[in-house]
Order: structure tokens, then C-alpha cells, then sequence
């Protein structure tokens, strides 16, 4: 066993001893039967979908020829890593982007977890799942962060046990690399790294579509970003690819169902972050890529049935919008000062697919939520206002001005390149929507991002806000609670919990008390990993305390990697799916 399929293996090994070029073929995380690729449709049921016919991946496949072919090609995408593709830049070097806890873990089914302080409440009886990138193979040669498989990370929580589960997103091209014994999907952020590169990965990826091997209509996603409760159905999302279903088991386990079209209504991809209206049940989304139309909104009613799209024309260039906001009339988009590469760029620039650009004015956009079309979209201009995540936002003033609360990145020109030099600023932004006028407003100097808030209070004028603190992101050393209600250029941190030296946590999620008083009455939940130990836990924090008291520690039978957004389920709620 070598080195590289050693740290797959076994325990995770440092990747920072392997060699300085990767001259490899690939390594898998673990030897296993994948589960069967569905396809679903809204109104099929989980048995329908699970008895549904399962075409075979190719007949190609099992053929001494086929596998000859397939050798080829592994062989000129070997290739192409070693004598086309430009040195290995830091952000896609996986000697660095996989050092750490941010190396992959094998699958882990439902495992039994020790509760080592405290004692878990009764209201998080249900089950807190983040997402994350896993890549299932070693990458051949470049590897972005954000091109990682998605794996969930499932703690079931019952009468005070909790019980761990790890399982990969069953998405199409994770099934299909499975079968095929090897990764065989470019990288969206790490794969255009020169002409000839591209030249050479798109002739090669072509040449596995005519041999059969990939269908890319089915999609090329890894739903590695988040995850969304909506229309009684939980989803893992990419913003690269369609919503892919998945459930939890009464005993903890994680199936994926499958990709959801939504009776074909919703083409290509959606954003990873849809904005639930807790009062309404409706879902709010968009999609946006290299083509036109760039941008198109749309939304799901309380049943989860998609709505007509309508397309935002006033966005005239590829852009870059990972995450936007809604009050309760309105759906709000960022066009920050980062665009989209237009296909012909990325095969003759080469580089990430997205890149700042300092000719742009920052804006942000407003439209009614139940807009048909977009002749009620208005602009407003808010230079330096670049956020990726929002927090929430509301109207004040008779609806006639909008508060928006997001941490803006202050180093935009690093957001996906050096995400270790990335500043954010958590900044309140007013919008008076008949003057046009826009004032910022930050309300930490701390470098703040992965923030929430309590989820009833989305669209409503909320006070506290939950958010990690960058170092750098996505790992957090700790999680502060703002206080929104502070005065003007204050700093609004009223309360501060860091993890300790070597400790670091993710995104926080905060749910509520049963029969909750307050807007702070709840629990934060976050995994957080010790890397002096290797060990990884669950903390529960008391959100209304002075200091985020612990008030529950569980300790996870095996590492939780670093990754990106998360949700708590109740077990009321799990029962539905
Ligand atoms: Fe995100």
C-alpha cells in the first residue's frame, strides 16, 4: 500500500509528506458498492423512487475493451496533470487544500456517540446535518475546495443519545466515478488552468461522453455546499447542479433519493442557499451561469411545486451570486464587484471560473418576491458592498426602506483564490427605496462569516445574530453573538465563545426553545475539531447566556472534515420524509 492510498485507507495522513507532483492515477477513500443513481420526480414516493428501474451506467463498462479504453484515458488525463497543466497554484494544490482536518473520511454508518458533558435538551430531539466536500478519490492533480464531493454529516438526536452517520451524496457523477473506478469530471474552480489545459480536459471529457461514460445532461454536481428543508422534502445542494433529495432513516442513516427536477421544471442548477419563509412555507431561489439568460429567480410555493422562472435581463454579464436575501415582500441579489468568466475566457485566461473586477460598481437589486417578470426590479448602487453570504434582511419605514445584515468581503480579489487572506466585515446596509440612497454600517471588526440567526425571524427585523469567526474560513476559532440593536459604529459583539488553541468549529446553527420566551432562547450547534487530538465534537451552546455556556459535549466516534452550511431537522419533521 502506498502513501497516497494509505491516508484513504486507514487514518488520515498528513498530505503535506507526499511528493511534490502528483504523477498519479487516483486513490479511493474506501472499497464499497455504491447505492443505485435515481432520478425522481416531485410526486413519486420514496418506495417509488427506490423501486424505480435503475439503467445500467453503460453496458460499455464491464467490457475488456471498455476497460482498455478507459485505461487510455486515464492515462491522457494523467497526462495532462503532469506535462499540460500550469504549476500547482496554493488554492488548487491538494497537498495544501487537503492538509489536515481538511482531508477526506470514509463513509461511517450510524454509530452510537458518547455525551462526555453535560446532557443534550429535549428539543434537539431530531437531527443537526452539515455538509461538506469529501472528494472520493485522491484529485489526479488540481483540487479546489469547492469541488469536493459532497459528504453529509448526520448527529441523530433522541431522549439524549446521539448517534453519527457520514455518507456521501449520491449524485450522478459520484455513482458514474464510482463505477468507473476513478474521478473523470473536470473540477468547476480548479480545471482552467491554461489554454491547452483546456483544450486538451474538454477533448478528453468529450471523448468519455461519446464512449458513454458520463451523460453530463444528468448532471455534473456534487451537492458538497448545503442543505435545505422545503416542501417536506430535505435536499443537499451544489450551486453547480439540481437539488439532489435525500432522508434519514429511523436508525440515523443517510439514502440520497435522487436529483429533483421538479417535473423538468427547473433546468441546469440552483443556488445552494434558497430562502425558506418561515410564515409562508414558500422557498425562494435562483440559478445563474455562463449564458444567457445569466441570472433567472424563481420560487416553490408551500408544496414544494416550483414556480414559472423569470429572468433578470438587467443582469447583462455573467456574475457571480452565491447567496441573496428576502423581506417579506421582496427577493434581494447582490452584483458585487467579482464576475463570471465567459466561456471563451476561461479557455484562453485560464484561472479560477470567477475573478474581482474593479470596473464594477457594486449593487443590489430588488424585486417583488412574486414578481412574473422583472419590469419591477430596481437597482441600487452600493459601492464596496460585496457580500457572498447574507444574514437577513427586512423592510422599515412603511416598506419603503430595505435593512440588509451581511458580512461584506472587504479583499474581494482574494474570495476564491486565497480564502486564508479573505477579511470580512459584517456591515448593516440601509436602502431608502425612493431616494435610492444607501449608508453601510459595520457592526464588528471582527473577521466574521457562516452567520445565522433564529430561522423564525428570516425576513422580520431580528436582534442577535450568530456568526463564526474567520481563521481563516471556513475554519472558525470561535462564535460570537451580535447584538443588532446597538448604537451606530458600535461594535456589537455581546457575547464570545473561542474554541482553544488548535480548536476550530464551522458554521453555527441555532434552534430555538420549545416555548421560547425570547429571540436568544436556544441552543448554537457546531462541530468542532481538536487538531492537537484528531478528535472531533458536537458542542451545544447556551445562545442566551453571557458566555455561550457549553451546556452538552458530544464526542464523535470518528472526524467531521471542515466543510461549509448546516440544519437541524426536528423529529417531527424527519417523520414527514
Ligand atoms: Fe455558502
Amino acid at each position: 500500500m502506498n502513501l497516497l492510498s494509505s491516508c484513504f485507507l486507514s487514518r488520515p495522513v498528513s498530505l503535506q509528506s507526499l511528493p511534490p507532483h502528483l504523477n498519479i492515477s487516483s486513490a479511493r477513500i474506501q472499497d464499497q458498492r455504491p447505492q443505485p443513481y435515481l432520478s425522481i420526480r416531485p410526486n413519486e414516493t420514496k418506495r417509488q423512487a427506490s423501486n424505480a428501474q435503475i439503467p445500467p451506467l453503460t453496458a460499455f463498462s464491464s467490457s475488456i475493451g471498455a476497460t482498455v479504453t478507459t485505461s487510455l484515458l486515464d492515462t491522457f488525463e494523467d497526462i495532462i496533470h503532469n506535462f499540460i497543466d500550469h504549476p500547482l497554484r496554493p488554492a488548487v494544490d491538494p497537498r495544501f487544500v487537503l492538509s489536515g482536518n481538511f482531508a477526506p473520511v470514509n463513509e461511517l454508518p450510524p454509530t452510537e456517540c458518547e455525551v462526555i458533558q453535560g446532557a443534550l435538551p429535549s428539543c434537539l430531539d431530531g437531527a443537526y446535518i452539515r455538509n461538506g466536500p469529501n472528494p472520493q478519490y485522491f484529485p489526479r492533480g488540481s483540487y479546489h475546495l469547492f469541488d469536493g464531493d459532497g459528504m453529509l454529516h448526520s448527529l441523530k438526536i433522541s431522549q439524549g443519545k446521539a448517534t453519527l452517520c457520514s455518507r456521501y451524496v449520491k449524485t450522478y457523477k459520484y455513482t458514474t466515478e464510482r463505477s468507473l473506478g476513478s474521478p473523470i469530471v473536470p473540477g468547476l474552480f480548479s480545471s482552467f488552468s491554461s489554454l491547452p489545459a483546456c483544450i486538451a480536459r474538454g477533448a478528453l471529457f468529450a471523448a468519455r461522453i461519446i464512449m458513454g461514460q458520463y451523460d453530463p445532461a444528468k448532471g455534473i454536481g456534487n451537492a458538497n455546499t448545503s442543505l435545505a428543508l422545503f416542501g417536506n422534502r430535505l435536499y443537499a445542494l451544489a450551486e453547480s447542479d439540481l437539488p439532489y433529495t435525500v432522508r434519514l432513516t429511523s436508525n440515523g442513516d443517510i439514502e440520497t433519493l435522487g436529483r429533483q427536477d421538479f417535473d423538468r421544471t427547473l433546468l441546469a442548477n440552483m443556488t445552494a442557499h434558497p430562502k425558506v419563509d418561515p410564515a409562508s412555507g414558500e422557498a425562494f431561489a435562483f440559478r445563474y451561469g455562463p449564458v444567457r439568460p445569466f441570472f433567472t429567480y424563481f420560487y416553490f410555493d408551500a408544496n414544494g411545486n416550483k414556480q414559472p422562472d423569470v429572468h433578470l435581463l438587467s443582469l447583462p454579464h455573467p456574475s457571480f451570486v452565491h447567496d441573496f436575501a428576502i423581506t417579506k415582500n421582496y427577493a434581494l441579489f447582490a452584483d458585487i464587484e467579482m464576475r463570471m468568466k465567459k466561456p471563451v475566457e476561461m479557455i484562453f485566461q485560464g484561472g479560477p471560473p470567477m475573478v474581482s473586477d474593479p470596473n464594477k460598481v457594486a449593487r443590489v437589486g430588488v424585486i417583488p418576491r412574486h414578481a412574473k417578470n422583472e419590469s419591477e426590479m430596481r437597482w441600487f448602487n452600493v459601492p464596496g458592498f460585496n457580500p457572498m453570504h447574507f444574514v437577513n434582511a427586512w423592510e422599515e419605514d412603511n416598506g419603503n426602506a430595505i435593512v440588509i445584515v451581511a458580512p461584506n468581503v472587504i479583499t474581494i480579489q482574494h474570495a476564491l483564490e486565497r480564502l486564508d487572506l479573505v477579511q470580512n466585515m459584517m456591515e448593516k446596509v440601509r436602502i431608502d427605496l425612493k431616494t435610492g440612497q444607501a449608508t453601510r454600517q459595520p457592526i464588528s471588526l471582527r473577521n466574521l462569516d457562516l452567520a445565522v440567526i433564529n430561522p423564525s425571524y428570516l425576513t422580520k427585523k431580528n436582534r442577535y445574530v450568530y456568526s463564526g469567526v474567520g481563521e481563516p474560513l471556513p475554519k472558525m476559532s470561535g462564535v460570537v453573538k451580535l447584538d443588532l440593536s446597538k448604537g451606530e459604529f458600535q461594535e456589537c459583539t455581546v457575547a464570545c465563545r473561542m474554541y482553544g488553541a488548535g480548536c476550530y468549529g464551522g458554521e453555527p446553527f441555532f434552534v430555538a426553545k420549545e416555548g421560547g420566551k425570547s429571540e436568544d432562547d436556544g441552543y448554537l450547534l457546531t462541530y468542532v475539531h481538536n487538531e492537537n487530538t484528531g478528535e472531533s465534537r458536537l458542542l451545544v451552546m447556551d445562545a442566551k447566556s453571557a458566555d455561550l455556556d457549553i451546556v452538552a459535549t458530544v464526542k464523535l466516534p470518528q472526524r467531521v472534515p471542515y466543510g461549509f452550511h448546516g440544519l437541524f431537522v426536528k423529529e417531527t419533521q424527519l417523520n414527514k420524509f
